[in-house]
């Protein structure tokens, strides 16, 4: 189990792998003095004399400006001008917060965070360090959380205001990291829709550098991730310190370089969608913020997360399942559908082997395009005369499961709730409200649009035998603003947001926990660790060309593990790039991820479906190993032509091999890849082929894999021991 071993001046955090020390000084101030590998013993004299301070005992905050210090958790208004944790304004105006330790209490098993999506699990310790401001009556209790089983450090704070005056918290970040040097690289996840998550890379210089999101979405923008990693890191080797949000609205994820070179790490909630007025005996609790560290470069960084996603984040009956593999109508008929159709579909789908069929949008109120019916969630009988529930019937005759396309979060101008309830969305008095796709938003800091979506969703679910439910959020907000907030509350409204649809989608999960939730934003729009705790999968992109796919699941990698992602085969020319790759190469690249289709299969030349019914074959057999297993990125299409990745079993016994080349290159020889995580001691038979090799000399010396003829060809190869 961890330990946390709390002494007169310093409190110890550590697993078998890491440790995250804190120091407390003269007069209670909580410093940071180390995270990274674990130490067994820890001397504060010399990271407290780099800062300036000669011994905890001989710290005062007149003489050694707290600009120098590594804090915990600082706040705006005293000595230190940097960036802070902490903002809180007073009744006077004034905003100044000085935070001193009050308790370190140690406890067994992880804080929970009613209300708000957290890391779970008992095998873990908890820190709470009580500090208070006397004159403000505002106590805040930092809350940490060590797994035995990876290498995560949980935080998060709560603030309570046990004063005699309204406080108002203008910043609370999740997470503050103090780091003693800068030499470090920021790698973030940024991009657009389509094109989702593009690793970025760049050298930190003094002040402040980050990302972040004012969508009310973590965003496809920007991911609400970040990793310091030495220059000299990749993927194989290197320190990388990394932290992300178990958030799924706006955010801000930075590092700010002091001017002695010092880097601070925060992510939390981002300001100009925050602000909470806490009345007196009110309290608040921010995010939750995971960290870890690593010398094993980013191929360990990515261990824990992984690692942290199935153990601790992931809930219900699919946490540790495979997943079903689907076809999905949207790409096969767009909004053009009818029950036959659909049916036809199905039916196909369902003799080639597929397990669940997707109904997606269009099935609803008067929903013949994107201009109308959100929030109407009615079957439309003029597309089904005969219901959702004798479809579904019909579909289950099959053999298949039934899913259902919902964007509940939404509400049509043109809808009969709008028409009845058009209070429901947010929006600012007398200004026209901004659509997006032809939508507004529901302002889901009210109890009464809280209700009204989780009875509209409950009410299909409980009427009609649907196993699955793909949940989609396609705009961000604008007007943000609510009728029945009050205008000292109005700066809560997004986290209030957050909170309702936190909370409508827990009561769902409970309800009706043998449905498998699916995530979606416009594609990979809101793909964070706060709708993964509620929904085991996400759609990773609306781009389902091979070649980008790629890209996005390499990146979106770093964080997710495969069963985290939603990657399925489509038709060719590609909806989204127009771009014609081999089927085997799409479905290579879609089944190392919760594997399936979006085209209609009755399309296909008999040969192609052949190949399907062998791939769905395959991916059945392998499913365990490709959703579960260890994965290991090789070779990164950032960097050239070719993209590989590997996922190996965790009794490393059978392993999933994928090579993709972009672009053909003549006169080259075929490439030799070195593979990872392979056990050195066990010989593995590639199955394809029928050779033989030693662990050890397939991840030293490597495997030659000769690549089909043409651009996007693509490999794929099973090990076995
Ligand atoms: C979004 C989703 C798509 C599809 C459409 C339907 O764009 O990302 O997968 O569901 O909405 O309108």
């Amino acid at each position: 189990m961890p330990e946390i071993i709390i002494t007169k001046n310093l409190i110890h955090l550590r697993n078998a792998h890491i440790s995250y020390i804190i120091g407390i000084l003269k007069g209670g101030f909580a410093a940071h003095l180390y995270f990274g590998k674990r130490v067994e013993a820890f001397n504060p004299a010399s990271i407290l004399r780099r800062h300036g301070v000669k011994s905890p005992e001989e710290f005062s905050e007149q003489e050694c400006a707290l600009n120098h210090v590594p804090q915990e958790y600082p706040s705006y208004g005293l000595g230190d001008m940097r960036e802070g944790a902490l903002i809180v304004r007073a009744e006077d105006g004034t905003a100044s917060c000085d935070l001193r330790l009050v308790s370190a209490e140690a406890e067994d098993g992880k804080y929970a965070l009613p209300g708000l999506p957290a890391s779970f699990r008992e095998n873990a310790k908890t820190l709470r360090l009580k500090l208070r401001d006397e004159l403000l009556g505002l106590e805040a209790t930092l809350l940490y959380a060590i797994f035995e089983d990876c290498d995560i450090i949980a935080r998060s704070a709560v603030f309570m205001n046990r004063g005699k005056q309204t406080l108002t918290l203008e910043r609370a970040a999740s997470l503050c990291l103090d780091l003693p040097d800068s030499r470090w690289d920021l790698v973030t996840l940024s991009g657009d829709w389509a094109r989702e998550r593009e690793i970025i890379r760049r050298r930190i210089t003094p002040g402040e550098m980050s990302v972040s999101s004012l969508r009310g979405a973590s965003s496809y923008v920007a991911s609400p991730f970040t990793a310091l990693a030495r220059p000299e890191t990749n993927e194989a080797s290197g320190e990388v310190l990394a932290a992300a949000l178990v958030y799924s609205g706006s955010f801000y994820a930075g590092v700010d370089v002091g001017s002695r070179d010092t880097a601070r790490l925060m992510l939390g909630l981002n300001d100009r969608h925050f602000g909470w007025r806490l009345e007196p005996g009110e309290s608040f609790t921010t995010p939750e913020a995971v960290l870890t560290w690593s010398d094993q470069g980013f191929d360990g960084m990515s261990a824990a997360f992984h690692r942290l996603c199935v153990e601790h984040i992931v809930r219900g009956k699919y946490a540790h399942a495979p997943r079903p593999i689907l076809l999905n109508n949207w790409e096969a008929t767009y909004f053009g559908f009818d029950e036959e159709k659909l049916l036809t579909i199905a039916k196909k789908a369902a003799e080639v082997g597929v397990e669940l069929f997707v109904l997606d949008d269009g099935w609803f109120g008067q929903r013949d395009n994107d201009h109308s019916s959100l929030g109407d969630w009615v079957v439309d009988r003029k597309k089904l005369p005969n219901g959702l529930k004798s479809l579904s019937e019909k579909v289950h005759a099959l053999g298949l499961k039934f899913g259902l396309w919902f964007e509940p979060e939404m509400i049509s101008p043109d809808s009969d709730l709008y028409r009845a309830h058009p209070e429901y969305a947010m929006q600012i008095r007398g200004r026209t409200p901004i659509e997006g796709r032809w939508q507004l938003i529901l302002d889901l800091s009210r109890t009464d649009v809280q209700e009204y979506v989780y009875n509209a969703v409950a009410t299909i679910l409980r009427e009609n035998p649907i196993d699955y439910v793909k949940w989609d959020m396609n705009r961000n907000f604008t007007n943000v603003g609510s009728l029945e907030l009050s205008p000292e509350r109005m700066r809560e409204l997004p986290h209030r947001y957050m909170l309702g649809l936190y909370s409508i989608l827990e009561r769902l999960i409970r309800e009706f926990p043998d449905v498998l939730f699916e995530s979606c934003a416009s594609g990979g729009g809101r793909f964070d660790l706060g709708m993964l705790h509620y929904m085991p999968q996400t759609w990773c992109s609306d781009n389902t060309d091979a070649l980008s796919r790629c890209r996005i699941q390499w990146s979106t990698s770093l964080v997710f593990p495969p069963f985290a992602m939603g990657s399925h085969v489509s038709a060719v020319p590609n909806h989204q790039s127009g771009r014609i790759t081999p089927q085997q190469t799409r479905a290579n690249v879609a089944m190392s991820g919760c594997f399936g289709f979006e085209l209609d299969l009755n399309k296909l030349p008999e040969e192609e479906i052949e190949q399907v019914k062998a791939i769905i074959t395959r991916v059945k057999s392998l499913r365990q190993t490709l959703l579960y297993g260890d994965f290991h990125r090789l070779l990164s299409p950032y960097e050239g032509h070719d993209t590989a990745w590997i996922t190996v079993s965790p009794d490393k016994r059978e392993a999933v091999l994928m090579l993709t080349r972009d672009l053909a290159q003549p006169n080259t020889d075929a490439p030799m890849l070195r593979l990872r995580g392979l056990d050195p001691a066990l010989t593995y038979t590639v199955e394809e082929t029928g050779e033989t090799y030693g662990g050890d000399e397939l991840m030293t010396s490597g495997l030659c894999i000769p690549l089909p003829w043409g651009d996007a060809a693509s490999v794929s190869l099973t090990l076995r021991a």
